[in-house]
């Protein structure tokens, strides 16, 4: 029978232990909601005796949620426990997660204590949150690198002492997956009444395996997963709550497992986080970075098109993402050109695929990416196509706040060559009176707007530029990765529209 895995969400808790995290209550209780959306069956509200911000959070939160369980976190110590048990009292479903270090690195260097001191303080404040409310969880700090002995015997004495769930940390993202996995079978296998409690694992992120250790815990026993969005939290960050659901979500020939996350939600919830927390997602991070769904490569997006499994194990739509992504570069073949053409409308035959190819690969060749504004753009150009009396072909500028801004320019004019260079105000406009001097005519210019066709410092400036010839205006448009090169395109266009 599939066993459920219960998802303790702690990106309020210790992902708000990600610097320069900090979070007001409102913006705790947004995506408090969104957890409660995304399905989480426990999510860790905060830290109550930490701040009075703190505090309310957990109070607010305790309010607006109703089908989750709320946590808030404690030391072991009564006065914590208190103030916990305080904020929680408004909530339908309180759990207060008290714990202390079970390591010896913890016992002798932070609590300058000793084991039994530890045990008995571990097991007194359980029996005083078992007082305030039903659901208590124990946390063995650092128990990656505790003793297996005397963590067993701790954990044994918290059950007893009324712990609900016993969370067992890789606080300092130590442990190897076999070597965690070993640890809660251990666990298992030494602590007499582990049935009574769920087993839950806590992972950092300190050598990039949090994910592997937290399914090697569950492989071994453990029925809770502490997690959170994006993988945020105190230093390397915590296991994320995207991997591993979709890891047990992917692999059901693999797992026996099953979570009541409503996958389609993970996409949503993930750029809430990052939005308020203003904590941008690295590209490359699974399921929810901006490429886990993109393909560049010629190959992969011609493998893509043939059939999305050939590079695609996850459908994006279960996330909550559209589709997946054919990214335009410069290793893009045709069949990813037209593909994208299609989805904009374009029908182009196959000589204009080959003609558009050539003008795509020289643009990609210049910029990293080609966004659908850019294609759009490249199509009007080829369509345009009638034969211009002035050609632009060469165009040099400098410009700086230390030097003249000089531009000197080649134009072929009616089959002739003429060449000339100009200073101005910027390279602009010296290419602009470079220009006149080619054409031997002084154009008053009456409009001149620069917009950027897509995204990204690479991205292709369009020039747009009015000229006005015998009173009437003549537009021109311009379109180049450069702006004076756009701009000269542009001024030059709406000449050819006159002359
Ligand atoms: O990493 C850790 O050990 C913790 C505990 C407070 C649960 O965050
Ligand atoms: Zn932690």
């Amino acid at each position: 029978m599939k066993q459920k895995i219960y998802i303790f969400d702690t990106t309020l808790r210790d992902g708000e232990q990600t610097p320069g995290a900090k979070l007001n209550t409102a913006q705790k209780v947004i995506l408090a909601k969104q957890l409660e959306k995304l399905g989480v069956d426990i999510i860790e509200a905060g830290f109550p005796i930490s701040s009075p911000g703190d505090f309310q959070s957990v109070v607010e939160i305790g309010k607006a949620v109703k089908d989750v369980v709320v946590c808030g976190l404690t030391r072991a110590i009564k006065g914590d426990i208190d103030r916990a048990a305080e904020a929680l009292k408004y909530c339908k479903h309180p759990r207060i997660h008290t714990g202390i270090g079970a390591s010896d690195v913890h016992i002798e260097f932070k609590f300058k204590s000793t084991r039994e001191k530890i045990l008995e303080q571990g097991i007194e404040a359980v029996k005083y949150a078992k007082k305030c409310v039903d659901d208590v969880e124990f946390y063995a700090e650092d128990a990656g690198r505790a003793d297996n002995g005397f963590l067993a015997k701790m954990v044994y004495e918290v059950i007893k002492a009324g712990a609900t769930v016993v969370n067992i940390p890789d606080t300092t993202g130590y442990c190897f997956p076999e070597e965690f996995g070993e640890k809660i079978k251990y666990l298992f296998n030494h602590v007499e009444n582990i049935d009574k409690a769920i087993i839950s694992v806590h992972c950092h992120n300190d050598l990039g395996m949090a994910t592997a250790n937290t399914l090697s815990g569950v492989a071994n026993g453990a029925r809770q997963v502490e997690v959170t969005i994006n993988g945020i939290g105190e230093r390397a960050g915590n296991t994320s709550l995207e991997e591993v659901v979709m890891a047990l979500y992917t692999r059901k020939d693999k797992t026996d497992y099953f979570t009541d996350i409503k996958t389609a939600e993970i996409s949503p919830a993930s750029k809430m986080v990052s939005s308020i927390m203003g904590i941008p997602i690295q590209p490359n991070k699974a399921i929810v970075g901006a490429n886990a769904f993109a393909h560049s490569s010629g190959i992969h997006q011609d493998g893509v098109l043939k059939r999305r499994e050939n590079y695609e194990i996850i459908d994006p739509k279960t996330v909550g993402l559209d589709a997946s992504q054919i990214i335009l570069t410069a290793r893009s073949g045709r069949a990813a050109l037209r593909h994208k053409l299609g989805e904009l409308g374009i029908e182009l035959n196959q000589d204009e695929l080959n003609g558009l190819y050539e003008d795509f690969l020289n643009l990609a060749d210049r910029k990293k990416e080609i966004y659908d504004e850019d294609l759009r753009m490249l199509v009007g150009e080829k369509q345009e196509g009638k034969p211009q009396k002035i050609k632009l072909d060469l165009i040099h500028a400098i410009s700086g706040n230390q030097n003249l801004p000089t531009a000197s320019v080649k134009l072929t004019i009616l089959d002739k060559e003429y060449e000339s260079a100009a200073t101005g105000d910027g390279g602009i406009d010296a290419a602009f009176k470079a220009i006149d001097h080619c054409v031997k005519k002084k154009y008053k210019l009456t409009e001149f707007m620069i917009t950027a066709v897509s995204v990204g410092t690479d991205a292709q400036a369009r020039v747009n530029v009015a000229i006005e010839y015998n009173k009437e205006l003549f537009w021109g448009v311009g379109i180049d990765t450069d702006t004076v090169v756009a701009a000269a395109k542009s001024y030059i266009d709406a000449i050819n529209k006159f002359i």
